[in-house]
């Protein structure tokens, strides 16, 4: 920066390298420079620059970079211009020390700087890999038609509604509300009507919203002990007080949460193919759990995650479906019958319920984004998605009845596999033989090594594990490849 005869008084910038290779436009370098320049107090109130002619000619750019650097900071108020075409510098609040630098992550030596919440929803360890063939819950979407789901994307938004463009209701856009009611009713034998339904941004989207309207901080929230870890975040992100509650070969022991936190506000379960153990909440269990809620004006979210894919004929009716009262809000996704990126999923709710969520949606995230919507109703209404299941079901049945037929074949004396009528993983137990030999965490750590990652179960507990065993996916492994894959395994249990 000079200040010179040469220049009339006004300030030139000469002695500025643009960097060419930068990611950062060359009008924001010039910016940036004026705006650090005015903030550290090298340019005071008042100071004329030179035109954006000679300032172009100073920097070798076009006068359009300088000009838009201009109009950049007149927005911001750093610049004002003048009578007869000058531009001075404005009056603005200085800083009155060099600015912090914002943390970087090697700068970051600890988390003291997020809210609590949030680190408590950071410090849960969770190993996984998605990439694994034995990841769970990971769905296969090579045999996925995407030629019918680009067509229906183009389709539907060749000549779109104003309704779809600007103002989408934040339970979602109707058609697919009534898409869902009907498959719903279909798959899972769910009655509901459209007004019950909401779409989600996938259920993870839904739950999160869910508690955050539902709990106050330091709310009780019965959770199944083992469970599903991600869905503690969101509890825990709403100041949720977590009270975990053991699972049985019958489901959640709910005598057992009624002893541990009575007048617990809300309980998030799996009853219809329990995370991550796969049995199935008995019908004296569901009514034991209703009749909680009924009494103490308790809500229960029913994760419904995958039960759409059954390897045999006994299909559990939802929890939903018993509810009386109104106290169940039932959570899906087209996650895993679809594409897991897609990010859509869908509630089902009193109508009490629903119209409270929208109240909220519209002050929060206002809706799902709206432009797969309209591809997916069509997807439900034309059944593709019907048909694309009926083949899934098969592929997972297969390759299920191959990791079944691995794990009995190669590891009898140590696992046991109890049945799982439905999903994309398997839960094998440790047998007493293992007890002290070597822990689940251990064997995890072995399979990584051998690039075929599997979780262990202990991982899923909130307090001490009274188990240990392996979350065994099938969603991308090809049945061909389970009993290799398995006996790497194998034969490190063996050695342990
Ligand atoms: C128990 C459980 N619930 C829900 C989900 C689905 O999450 P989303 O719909 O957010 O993809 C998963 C995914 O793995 C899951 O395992």
């Amino acid at each position: 920066m000079a200040r010179d005869g040469a220049t009339g008084g006004r300030v030139s910038v000469a002695g500025v390298g643009l960097d060419r290779g930068s990611d950062l436009p060359l009008y924001q370098q010039v910016a940036a420079h004026l705006r650090n320049q005015i903030l550290d107090g090298r340019l005071s109130a008042g100071t004329r620059l030179l035109g954006s002619r000679r300032l172009a000619a100073e920097l070798g750019c076009s006068r359009a970079i300088v000009l838009t650097a201009f109009d950049l900071l007149y927005s911001e108020g750093y610049l004002r211009s003048v009578p007869r075409g000058g531009v001075e510098v404005a009056a603005v609040a200085r800083a009155s020390a060099p600015p912090v630098p914002a943390p970087t992550p090697s700068s970051t030596a600890s988390d003291d700087w997020l809210s609590q919440r949030w680190r408590s929803v950071l410090d849960t360890r969770y190993d996984f890999d998605l990439g694994s063939p034995f990841s769970t819950g990971t769905p296969d979407v090579s045999g996925f038609p995407f030629d019918v789901w680009s067509r229906l994307l183009r389709q539907t938004w060749a000549n779109p509604p104003r309704s779809a463009c600007v103002d989408m209701s934040p339970l979602g856009w109707q058609p697919l509300r009534e898409a869902t009611a009907e498959y719903l009713g279909a798959v899972r034998g769910l009655l509901c009507r459209p007004d019950e339904v909401a779409i989600t941004s996938a259920s993870s989207g839904a739950l999160d919203l869910c508690c955050r309207m539902l709990l106050d901080p330091g709310d009780e929230v019965w959770v199944e002990e083992p469970g599903f870890i991600e869905a503690r975040w969101s509890l825990k992100a709403a100041g949720a007080k977590l009270v975990p509650v053991p699972v049985d070969e019958k489901g959640l022991i709910v005598s057992e949460g009624i002893r541990r936190a009575p007048n617990a506000k809300l309980a998030v379960v799996t009853p219809s193919h329990q995370f991550p153990l796969g049995v199935a909440m008995n019908l004296e269990r569901r009514q034991e759990l209703l009749q909680w809620a009924g009494q103490h004006g308790a809500w229960i979210i029913e994760d419904d995650y995958n039960s759409e894919f059954r390897h045999r004929d006994s299909m559990t009716a939802s929890l939903k479906s018993l509810d009386r009262v109104g106290r169940v809000v039932y959570l899906g996704t087209f996650s895993k019958v679809m594409l897991p990126s897609m990010r859509i999923g869908y509630l089902v709710a009193s109508r009490l319920f629903t119209e409270a969520f929208a109240r909220g949606r519209a002050r929060i995230d206002v809706h799902t984004a709206g432009t797969t919507q309209l591809a997916l109703a069509e997807f439900l209404r034309q059944g593709h998605l019907l048909r694309y299941l009926r083949r899934m079901r098969k592929v997972y049945a297969e390759r299920q009845a191959a990791v079944l037929d691995a794990l009995r074949t190669l590891m009898p004396d140590e696992l046991e596999v109890p049945p799982t009528p439905a999903g994309l993983h398997l839960t094998a137990l440790f047998r007493p033989v293992l007890e002290g030999r070597i822990t689940d965490r251990e064997v995890s750590r072995l399979s990584r090594a051998s690039g075929n990652f599997i979780q262990p179960l202990s991982q899923c507990y909130l307090g001490e594990p009274d188990r240990q065993g392996l979350l065994v996916g099938y969603g991308r492994l090809d049945a061909k490849e389970a009993h290799p894959r398995l006996a790497a395994i194998a034969a490190a249990l063996r050695s342990a």
